[in-house]
């Protein structure tokens, strides 16, 4: 199949590019660079020693977008395209909202005119709030978000079950993940944060490359075993596959709107989650204790049941090799 990849040539769509040449499709990606380097593009052709086609535009600009479907026999999108930075969020709501959320009724709009509607969003486990608690399941209620990012995640989904409600005939597959981390094992693909990392993992290897001083770890009085708030930390190349499987029971399966987690079904403590980042890289990690982050919900899991039973999606690697490959992308970068 040809697959327009939005966003393809960050963190995430970069290596399920490197998945989707590796099991015989062909892609198209679209990608501004507003938080990715065009050197990605390069990369995936390295590792998969295939062409890619790039078209460099905002999925905001109807122009490129029907400039791609006319140049392009398209027959399914995976939209990765957003802005992720939950504090930028907080500064700036409406650039998310403009960004994540009109850019995804523009992506909509093109696909509906060239009657392509097959749909494979990137959605966060963020959306089910803080109104159930782990394991979170698809079927649990949405929406309670705490900040703008996550509510672009939650008003996205919305939009897509009222675009289907309207017009069946769409195949719309949500995923929502959870912690992903990790990088390709050849060094070449990897999460690449500008300036200080918000998130956890690229945290810590800046910290083990010496970039950074000292890591806060956010609280250690959450009711949890280690008193530290505890994530389903999934490797990105498992994430990557799951749109594989995703793609095809799409495919085999009719029209339809599904929801799907993605992630190990296992949590891991922000202590454990240095210390296994020690042993996979020999590195001491500095860190201190510090305050808790305003948002932070102590226990977060996936139910991974749907995935497994439906789209037959099972993460493989486990945490040492999450390590292991982060701190390779950090070395070799
Ligand atoms: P990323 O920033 O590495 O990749 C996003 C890509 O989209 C970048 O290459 C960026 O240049 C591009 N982009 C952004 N806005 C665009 C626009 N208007 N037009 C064209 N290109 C645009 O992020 P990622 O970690 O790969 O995340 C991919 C998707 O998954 C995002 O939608 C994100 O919100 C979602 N997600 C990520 C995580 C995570 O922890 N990384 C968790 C849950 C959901
Ligand atoms: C965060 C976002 C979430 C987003 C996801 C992926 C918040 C509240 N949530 O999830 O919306 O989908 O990133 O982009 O921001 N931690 C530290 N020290 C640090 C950084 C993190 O102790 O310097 C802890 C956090 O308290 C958390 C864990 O590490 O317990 C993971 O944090 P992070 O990587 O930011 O992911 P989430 O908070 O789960």
């Amino acid at each position: 199949m040809n697959i327009l990849v939005t966003g393809g040539a960050g963190y995430i769509g970069s290596h399920t590019c490197v998945q989707l040449l590796g099991a015989g499709h062909d892609i198209v990606i679209l990608d501004n660079f507003c938080n990715s380097q065009a050197d990605v593009i390069s990369r995936v052709e390295k590792i998969t020693g295939k062409k890619v086609k790039l078209y460099v535009g905002d999925i905001r600009d109807k122009k490129v977008l029907e400039k791609i479907f006319c140049e392009n026999q398209v027959d399914a999108v995976i939209h990765f395209a957003g802005l992720k930075s939950v504090s930028e969020s907080v500064k700036n709501p409406l650039t998310y909202f403009d960004n994540n959320v009109a850019g995804t009724v523009a992506l909509c709009q093109a696909m509906q005119k060239f009657n392509v509607r097959r749909l494979i969003f990137s959605s966060s486990a963020t959306v089910y709030g803080n109104s159930s608690e782990a394991p979170y399941d698809e079927s649990m209620p949405t929406g309670n978000v705490c900040n703008p990012y996550g509510r672009t995640k939650y008003f996205i989904e919305e939009i897509l079950k009222d675009i289907f409600a309207a017009d069946p005939g769409w195949n719309i597959t949500i995923l929502r993940y959870f912690n992903p981390i990790g990088a390709h094992d050849s060094s070449l693909l990897g999460e690449e944060p500008c300036g200080v990392p918000n998130n956890i993992m690229p945290y810590i290897s800046q910290v083990a490359a010496k970039k950074l001083p000292l890591l806060t770890v956010f609280g250690n009085d959450y009711d949890t075993p280690d008193g530290t708030c505890i994530r389903d930390y999934i490797h990105v190349v498992d994430l990557a596959n799951g749109h594989l499987k995703a793609l095809e029971k799409m495919c085999d399966s009719g029209n339809g709107l599904n929801i799907y987690n993605l992630g190990t079904g296992k949590g891991y403590s922000v202590l454990e989650l240095i210390s296994a980042f020690e042993k996979a890289s020999g590195q001491k990690i500095n860190y201190k204790i510090g305050a808790r982050r305003a948002g932070d919900l102590p226990i977060v899991f996936a139910d991974t049941k749907k995935a497994e039973k439906e789209l037959g999606f099972r993460a493989k690697f486990g945490i040492e090799k999450m390590c292991t490959d982060t701190w390779n992308w950090q070395k070799n970068n």
